[in-house]
């Protein structure tokens, strides 16, 4: 028997952590057994059957896959080059081709949030983050895991229902050379509400006036308007502002969730781009070595096969036309949710407060987000009705 003397143990500093609101609530309503409850809650898009199918596209790319991969061998810490290229057009446009970027490929879009976000303290440790609120809950973790500041400033006001935008201009316009902005480029999470044209010019001259650096977080390219629509804003900031980090995100627009593809991208002036590229492989091998594989090989497939990415178009020109259709009848059916109609993407906030909230989980089995926050994806024609009947019981 041996015996082992009591150390002071290297846990002791921890304080337990409440577990993550969004995902518990994905156990909360699986655990209801209520027929008609509604989910509202985790953004995932669903069909009208409230499935989550797999893009057709990436059914056929993943056989492709299966039959011609000849080696799982490591690729190295940039992860799939041929992915990276291909996504480069479809995220810029005509404004940046691949050498102009240093590109990297990261497990989901939170992953190459949180590299940026290292990078960003590896090379400026006093930078401080601008982030309009409400923002995504995960948002200032992620900075603040990196040691970096959070200004949080207003963006969106719940109660009336609109964008603060006077208020974040001006907030902003604090910002010193060598901050950096958090951006949403387009179906902002969680309010819908993204910044006119008009409006992100002005952001984008105020940015590359102070020197601040636009860090884009894009997640739902596709969603909103139309994927050239969806990256206007981040394409005016990549006219006007010498530095430009983008943190992509496969999830919602390839469907590819639980694969976690993502991509950073920096924009930098060409004499710090080796430096640049030096200091993301080796953060990216000191997280993760080398991303996963599966999705990014899927995306690069797709996007280099005529008829799949044809098809991939189509079937996300179908998941906006839905979302767009539902937010439409949604808006129409109270005065207060008018402004919906105005909104993109998965999500919209709603005017509720905390125990309307839980009133609506509790009387009617509606599951949303504690904010308030709805993924109108959870709705179809037989559920909107009934949604806005008992939203219409405590708006
Ligand atoms: C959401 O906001 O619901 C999604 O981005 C999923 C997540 O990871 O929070």
């Amino acid at each position: 028997m041996y015996h082992i003397e009591p150390t002071p143990s290297v846990f002791a500093g921890l304080q337990r952590q409440a577990p993550d609101p969004l995902l518990s609530l994905i156990a909360l309503y699986r655990d209801d057994p209520r027929p008609d409850k509604i989910d509202l809650g985790v953004g995932v898009y669903r069909d009208a059957e409230g499935a989550t199918p797999v893009f057709a596209a990436v059914k056929a790319a993943e056989l492709a896959l299966l039959h011609n991969q000849k080696t799982k061998a490591y690729l190295g810490p940039e992860g799939d080059i041929g992915f990276l290229e291909g996504l480069t057009p479809v995220v810029f446009g005509d404004t940046a081709r691949p050498d102009d970027l240093v590109s990297v490929q990261t497990p989901g879009g939170t992953g190459a949030l949180r590299l940026a976000a290292e990078l960003v303290a590896t090379g400026r440790p006093r930078s401080r983050v601008w982030m309009g609120t409400p923002s995504w809950p995960i948002h200032p973790g992620i900075f603040e895991k990196a040691r970096l500041e959070v200004r949080a400033i207003p963006y969106f006001d719940q109660v009336s229902q609109v964008l603060d935008y006077d208020r974040y201009l001006n907030e902003l316009g604090a910002a010193q050379p060598g901050d950096v902005a958090l951006l949403h480029g387009a179906c902002h999470n969680p309010t819908g509400a993204d910044p006119s044209f008009s409006q992100w010019s002005e952001i984008a001259d105020l940015l590359q006036r102070r020197g601040v650096v636009p860090l884009v977080d894009l997640a739902y390219q596709g969603l909103g308007a139309g994927l050239d629509e969806d990256a206007a804003g981040l394409r005016l900031l990549m006219e006007r502002c010498e530095t430009v980090i983008v943190a992509q995100s496969c999830d919602k627009n390839f469907g590819l969730y639980r694969e976690r593809t993502g991509a950073l991208f920096v924009r930098t002036r060409p004499s710090q781009q080796t430096v640049v590229r030096s200091n993301i492989l080796q953060l990216a091998r000191c997280a993760w070595s080398m991303p996963p594989d599966h999705g990014a090989a899927v995306v690069r497939i797709i996007l280099e096969t005529e008829s799949l990415d044809l098809g991939w178009r189509a079937e996300l020109a179908g998941v906006r036309g839905r979302l767009n259709a539902l937010r439409s009848d949604l808006s129409a059916s109270a005065p207060q949710l008018q402004s919906l109609g105005d909104r993109r993407g998965l999500f919209a906030l709603l005017p509720l407060t905390s125990g309307a909230v839980e009133a609506l989980r509790a009387n009617h089995g509606v599951y949303m987000a504690g904010s308030g926050r709805i993924n109108l994806a959870g709705l179809n024609e037989a559920t909107l009705p009934v949604f806005a009947n008992a939203l219409a019981a405590v708006l």
